[in-house]
Order: C-alpha cells, then structure tokens, then sequence
C-alpha cells in the first residue's frame, strides 16, 4: 500500500542543519547561519531561500505505491535486462569524451582555438545562450536523477556497487550523463559570454533542491518518467544543435547533436522496459502510464533557481518555448509518440479500471494539445527578462 508523508521544507532544514540543537563550531568548512529560533519567520524563509534552496512547496509525498510481490517481476528480469538493456550501453572506450570537442589545453595551439571559439560564439544571440545555460545547468544536476532512480523499489543499485542489471544500468547510464554537463559546461566557459560563478551558483541550488518527479519509488512509473525525460533531451539538445548551425557555429551544433543521439539511445532503453511491462502486466502499466500522464511530467529543472529569479524555470521555459528549442507541440507530441510506441490502443484483456486507463491514454493527446495552445495564449509574457546567466542582460520571452 503506498504510504503518504507530507515533505516540510523548514523541517528538513531545521533537522539538517541544525541537528536537534545540537550547537556547532564554526569550524572550517562549515557555513555559519544565523539561529533560526532568534528570526521571524518570513526572514527565517529568506535565510532559507539564501542558504541551500528556494523553499518551494512539493507536492504530498506518496511512497512505495508498487504492490510489493512486483518486485519479483524485476527479479526475473534480470536477464532480459542484461541481454535488452544494457545493450544500449556504449562501451567506454567506443564512448565519445568531453575532450575531443574542445580546445586542447595540452597544445600550443590551445589559446588560438580558444580564440576561434570565442569568435564564433560572438555570432549567437544571448537568448540563444540562455536556453544553452538552462540545458547545462539541468544536465548538470545528475546527482538528483541517479538519486531517483535509486529510489524505485526492485531496481534500485542497493550498494552503491550491486551487480544486478538494473544498477550496472543506472551506474553506466549516469556515466554516459556526466559527459553532457561536463561538455557544455567547459564549452560555455571558454565562450566568455556568460556569467559562470551565477551559473555555478544555480547548479549548487538545483542540486540542492532536488526534484519531485512524483514517481513514489515505483519503477513503472520512474521508467515512464525517464522514458518521456530521455525523449524530451533528444528533442531539445537536437534543436540547439539545430539553431547552432543556424547561427554559424558547426562545432557547437556537433555538440548538441552528439549529446542528443545519447539522449536517443537512452531513451531507447527506457521505452523498451516499459514495452516489457506492458507485456508482463498490461493492466498495472497502463495504470502506471495514465497516472503519470494526469499528473502531468514535471521538467527535472522544475526547482530552477539562480538566487534572483523566483520565476527562473518560468522565464527559462518561455525562452525555449519561442525559440523552439522545447515547446508546448514538443510536450504532446512525446505523449503521441509513446501512446503509438508501446501500442496502447490494442491493449486487449484489460480490467474495467485498465479499460479506463486506456481510454484516457488515447484520447489525451487532443486535448493536450488544446490545452497547451490556450495555456500558452494566457501565459504569453510581453516583455523581456533579465538573465542573471548573461549578466543581466535582457533577453524576450514571448517575441508574438
Ligand atoms: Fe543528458
Ligand atoms: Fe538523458
């Protein structure tokens, strides 16, 4: 049965820090805040908001909603999954690296190409650098997503080392991740277009706050979040690739492109699990499908925070919206695809309740699609933001 807890953020902070009032020396490396029993409360929230994270409010917290005896379907696939999975797995060594795509500080040449990048660079427009910043920064919170999928029961990597399929996975995966952060990090770096300590300080936030993808330790629903996750990547980092060739800069369109064809890998791996549950347990997947689907799949930077913007993650959406780098058409257009990928309108032998799981499933897509054209006429936001990321340069949200 799944177990409900509702996630105070002032508590997890008062019980982190302050260790039940336990005092602490200020000794290296740790931070001094003021006490929080001596301030107000709305000054105790800023000192929040400064320390770690905004104190955003997450959704009720529901845990362990998969039937335990599940946990055996896992087991026996074990198998399955190293001969399905992991397949889709590159070989380190046939694995592309950060370091080919960027000037080579090992060589006397190394500040010429650092140079030619530059000059490049100086072609592409900030909004264009905003979306960029926000693909890194959300890339770079990796942490958060090997986090959760270590949360989901059955598949979770239960050592750190274990050697099941589904962690060896989660571990390689997570490796084959690190090179998107890592990539577009130095790459942006070397530009000198952006503000990296504003940058850095926002991965510090994200990090910190984590994420609430609501996936309740169940592996149905957390492999139909990263389906949709890996597919929502390849999309996006392939349209920057896209718009970098645009503006000239093949190198950097290569990077984008690069990073997008992991995303499609990954998001091969993932989608092919959930073909398998369906397989196995039609009825307990479609559930799974229309659950996450009425909830509607957060982006992993939802808690987007730069220590300025509390609308960071809004404005950084608007922007990719109008440059069409992640749309509102994307959205729908991943649900149509893995409505059509894992074949759920022939589902046959389905429960009344699996029937009605179906029938939502297939009939979301249009109305997805009305909502989010209306959602997005009502949301339009004239006007221009400051971007911390671009030293506060303006950038426009909605150009219609
Ligand atoms: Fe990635
Ligand atoms: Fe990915």
């Amino acid at each position: 049965m799944a177990m409900r807890s509702i996630f105070r953020p002032d508590a997890a902070f008062c019980a982190s820090v302050y260790g039940g009032g336990r005092r602490r020396s200020s000794g290296a490396g740790i931070p001094r805040f003021p006490r929080i029993s001596n301030i107000s409360t709305s000054s105790r929230e800023e000192t929040m908001k400064k320390a770690f994270a905004p104190p955003r409010k997450v959704h009720e917290q529901i845990t362990h909603s998969m039937q335990p005896h599940k946990v055996e379907i896992f087991k026996s696939l074990e198998d399955w999954a190293k001969d399905n999975i992991l397949v889709h797995l590159k070989p380190v060594e046939k694995c592309w690296q950060p370091h080919e795509f960027l000037p080579d500080s090992s060589l006397e040449s190394f500040e010429d190409e650092v140079k030619e990048l530059r000059r490049r660079s100086k072609e592409i427009p900030d909004d264009f650098f905003v979306v960029l910043v926000g693909d890194m920064v959300t890339e770079e919170a990796l942490p958060t997503y090997q986090t959760m999928v270590n949360t989901l029961d059955g598949v979770r990597d239960e050592s750190g080392a274990s050697p099941t399929s589904w962690a060896i996975w989660t571990r390689a995966w997570t490796a084959e991740e690190n090179r998107h952060g890592d990539l577009l990090n130095k790459y942006l770096y070397l530009t000198g277009r952006v503000d990296m300590k504003q940058i850095e300080k926002t991965i510090q936030y994200l990090i910190g706050s984590g994420m609430d993808p609501r996936t309740e330790n169940n592996p149905y629903l957390g492999y139909i979040y990263t389906s949709f996750q890996e597919r929502a990547t390849f999309i996006s980092h392939g349209n920057t690739a896209r718009l970098a060739k645009e503006h000239g800069d093949l190198k950097l369109a290569q990077m984008c492109g690069i990073i997008s064809s992991d995303e499609k890998r990954h998001e091969i791996a993932y989608t092919k699990i959930i073909e398998k549950l369906f397989e196995i347990d039609p009825d307990g997947t479609v559930l799974a499908f229309a659950d996450m689907m009425k909830k509607k799949i957060s982006m992993p930077a939802h808690l987007l925070f730069d220590g300025r913007d509390d609308n960071l993650f809004e404005h950084f959406s608007a922007v990719a919206q109008r440059l069409g780098v992640y749309t509102a058409k994307d959205y729908a257009d991943i649900v149509e695809f893995l409505v059509g990928r894992w074949k759920v309108e022939e589902l046959v032998g389905l429960s009344s309740e699996g029937r009605k799981a179906q029938e939502f499933v297939c009939t979301l897509v249009p109305r997805i699609r009305r909502l989010g054209e209306r959602a997005h006429g009502r949301a339009k936001q004239a006007g221009s933001v400051r971007f911390s990321w671009i030293y506060d340069r303006e950038v426009m949200l909605d150009g219609n």
